[in-house]
């Protein structure tokens, strides 16, 4: 039998306000209490303004606490309220299961506890990017990858496809508050992929606008001139296929 309480954790997409599905607003102003984590304050506050009892997610970052005891906490109190029974929303930006554990893992755990728990989907930035930079997986194949795991695992991927490396702009900073990175971690990044692409390969650094008045960030450069190159928490690097494979028509 399943307990009393539900959890749906919801998807924001990644530009304010253009990209909500209205399921996924429903969800938000219909439950007892709305959980949110977004990448800016203005998004935080165009949430709560769905619901009288949203709480956000960002007080968990913590200064040298461990990434992963972040994401922690915050499954620990979205769990807290479903075992009061409470019909608990979290919105997260973009897709709530992309490059997130959070999201995945309180679902898993409410599951386990008997509670009803789904996810709703929501525009990532893998969906922005597709349209952004008029690329399309479909033509040759595309890869994606956390970057820090990309270095550690040293994986063996197909340079034919497309390659998307996320969380570039917080290489090594696993432990701190700062959320960035440095010259040094990216060219550990770029010493792995020269031993596949050549330096003059031409890569980009992308960001998607969050705000409606923001410009998408589309920066063309070389590998070599990589890791001279400003990043940040909303940075993606798209690296294109190294052969071109015959197309589908
Ligand atoms: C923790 S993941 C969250 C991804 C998010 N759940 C999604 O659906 O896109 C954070 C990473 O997503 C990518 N990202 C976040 N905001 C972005 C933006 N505005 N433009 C491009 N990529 C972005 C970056 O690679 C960033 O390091």
């Amino acid at each position: 039998m399943e307990n009393k309480g539900s959890l749906v954790n919801v998807g924001l997409g990644m530009t304010l306000g253009s990209h909500i599905t209205p399921l996924s607003r429903s969800y938000i102003e219909n439950a007892d209490v709305v959980f949110v984590a977004a990448s800016n304050n203005i998004v935080e506050q165009w949430v709560a303004g769905m619901n009288d009892d949203v709480r956000s997610l960002q007080e968990y970052y913590q200064e040298g606490l461990p990434r992963r005891k972040t994401y922690e906490k915050m499954v620990a109190v979205i769990m807290d309220e479903l075992r009061l029974g409470k019909n608990v929303c979290g919105a997260f930006y973009g897709h709530p299961g992309v490059f997130a554990w959070a999201p995945h893992e309180s679902i898993k755990q409410a599951k386990a506890e008997g509670f009803k728990a789904h996810m709703e989907p929501g525009i990532s930035a893998e969906d922005c990017l597709y349209a952004d930079l008029g690329i399309d997986p479909g033509t040759c194949g595309c890869t994606h990858y956390e970057a820090s795991q990309f270095i550690r695992s040293q994986k063996k991927f197909d340079s034919s496809a497309y390659l998307v490396l996320w969380q570039i702009g917080v290489l090594g900073s696993n432990t701190s508050k700062k959320f960035s990175t440095t010259q040094d971690y990216i060219q550990s990044l770029v010493d792995v992929l020269l031993k596949t692409y050549p330096e003059d390969m031409e890569v980009t650094l992308y960001e998607c606008a969050v705000l409606p008045i923001e410009e998408t960030l589309i920066y063309k450069l070389t590998l070599s001139q990589l890791a001279q190159s400003n990043t940040s928490l909303k940075t993606t690097l798209l690296i294109p296929p190294l052969s071109k494979i015959k197309k589908i028509d």
